[in-house]
């Protein structure tokens, strides 16, 4: 396992449609491993094989699950992801490992049911809602071609990235006691 390089927005790459995963080899498994050490690294909430450089259609998405007031984390793996259902639609900002210290308002559904297979072939349904559903939606443009910068409504201001940074650092202090 590796941390690989994650691509900026001025790489060409990242502009590129990802082709089908037809081998569920070790290959993929590879790709998969490294790209949970990149985004774990990177601290992000997804990433999609694209971002390293590999024009796949596989991605991560991290889910941030509160369940009995404890937050469990879990990294979902999803290869050849497709958008089955959307309902509703949630208007917030938005950012990626690829264009740092950028952050967009970008209007998405509010839920998404996904149809994927994982590392092994086997297909499986996902339901994400709110910020999962957001996350999903992002790293599926990434497999298109498209990053969030090309539909956001407008770019966060200085002062709203402070309130935003200062809100993270609060919850990080609330999630500690
Ligand atoms: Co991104």
């Amino acid at each position: 396992m590796a941390i690989r390089n994650i691509l900026g927005e001025r790489d060409t790459g990242l502009y590129k449609n990802s082709r089908i995963v037809t081998d569920f080899n070790k290959r993929l498994h590879l790709l998969l491993d490294d790209m949970r050490d990149t985004l774990a690294d990177a601290n992000g909430l997804g990433l999609a094989a694209p971002q390293v450089g590999v024009l796949r259609r596989v991605l991560l998405i991290v889910e941030m699950r509160n369940e009995d007031d404890e937050l469990i984390e879990d990294v979902i793996e999803m290869v050849n992801p497709e958008i089955m259902e959307t309902t509703g639609e949630q208007s917030g900002s938005e950012g990626c490992l690829s264009v740092p210290g950028l952050y967009g308002i970008v209007v998405r559904p509010e839920s998404v049911l996904v149809r994927a297979y994982d590392r092994h072939g086997k297909q499986f349904e996902y339901r994400g809602d709110g910020l999962t559903a957001r996350a999903i939606c992002h790293e599926i443009d990434h497999l298109n071609g498209v990053v969030f910068t090309s539909l956001a409504k407008r770019f966060l201001t200085e002062e709203e990235l402070e309130n935003m940074r200062a809100q993270r650092e609060e919850d990080e202090a609330e999630d500690r006691q």
